[in-house]
């Protein structure tokens, strides 16, 4: 019987309902850890706090988690499912990462990441490959699950999600929030891909197996946008810690961080990505090809 452990953090409970369909389909003893913050995030969120979070979500600096007790010290495979937060690990992604109890459980150990996001989790990826790679892990494939609304559409309505704390549409016609309900039934399709992996031992050809699924799709736009905006997030975030050195300071950073971002988002991003569409994007097939090859895959360039 294969060891399983299947450990996240989710907040409105998407991701734990991604996962418990994930693994139904998956043979073996499995055990599920949900870890807990000491000081937990409110959900719904207060506006303020979600920006809040995100000079030290982006810097990846790390947060006390309440103690978390594993059953074994050794798993034939780990499911680590996670959420990026502002174009990175979750606060509490990071610090699981970074815990040495579970640094030593992943040392040599196969690892699935599960990715429950809106639609940009390309960097935070990134981030979470170094810190298993430093951990010692063995990355074999990551499922990102996406809210296939339009972008700005699916800003809006994550927005008011995250705000009120309820999954509906705003003004009842905004798209339904976060990743479709088919979408998180149909997750069990990935548990017998891992399935199938585990019982011919072949876990190295996971990530093959995944994308031939058909289910792992990179958006050129999205592609764009993640290629720039996590350097100037990381700006902002060194900015705030900087000028942020009394709450009242902090606050006003905070602030002009979350105008900033609204006005990014909403009014330059569709300008730069129409002038990208229409100059550049048809000069640049080839990079951008090779770019989402690197994406889709589990490697990783060295730093
Ligand atoms: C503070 C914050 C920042 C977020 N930033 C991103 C992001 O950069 N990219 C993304 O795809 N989703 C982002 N999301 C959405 C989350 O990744 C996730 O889909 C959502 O919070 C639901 O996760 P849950 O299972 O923890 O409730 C963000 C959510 C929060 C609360």
């Amino acid at each position: 019987m294969k060891q399983i452990l299947v450990i996240s953090y989710s907040q409105s409970g998407q991701l734990s309902d991604l996962l418990s369909n994930l693994v139904s389909t998956i043979k073996g003893e499995i055990e599920v850890i949900s870890v807990q913050p000491k000081t937990k995030f409110s959900f719904p969120w207060i506006s303020h706090e979600f920006f809040n979070v995100m000079p030290e979500t982006v810097l990846e600096k790390e947060i006390e988690l309440n103690e978390i007790m594993f059953k074994r010290e050794n798993y034939d495979l780990i499911i680590f499912g996670y959420q990026p937060w502002f174009l990175s690990p979750s606060l509490p992604a990071t610090a699981l990462l970074k815990n040495d109890k579970f640094k030593k459980i992943i040392n040599n150990t196969p690892i699935v990441t599960v990715i429950g996001a809106r639609n940009m989790w390309l960097n935070s990826q990134e981030s979470v490959k170094y810190l298993i790679k430093d951990a010692g892990g063995v990355l074999v494939g990551n499922i990102p699950f996406v809210d296939r609304s339009p972008n700005l559409l699916s800003a809006v309505s994550i927005l008011h999600w995250m705000l009120t704390g309820k999954k509906e549409r705003k003004f009842g016609i905004f798209p339904l929030p976060g990743i479709s309900n088919k979408d998180i039934l149909e997750a069990s399709l990935f548990g017998e891909i891992i399935q199938k992996s585990l019982e011919n031992n072949s876990l190295e050809e996971l990530q093959k197996e995944v994308l031939s699924s058909n289910r792992v799709n990179i958006n050129t736009n999205i592609l764009f946008i993640e290629s720039r905006a996590k350097k100037i997030f990381k700006i902002w975030a060194n900015q705030i810690i900087k000028k942020g050195s009394t709450p009242r300071k902090r606050r006003i950073w905070v602030n002009l961080f979350n105008y900033y971002l609204l006005i990014a988002l909403f009014v330059f991003a569709p300008i730069v990505l129409l002038v990208f569409n229409v100059l550049i994007r048809p000069f640049t097939q080839n990079r951008i090809t090779k770019n989402k090859a690197y994406f889709y895959s589990i490697e990783l360039i060295k730093k």
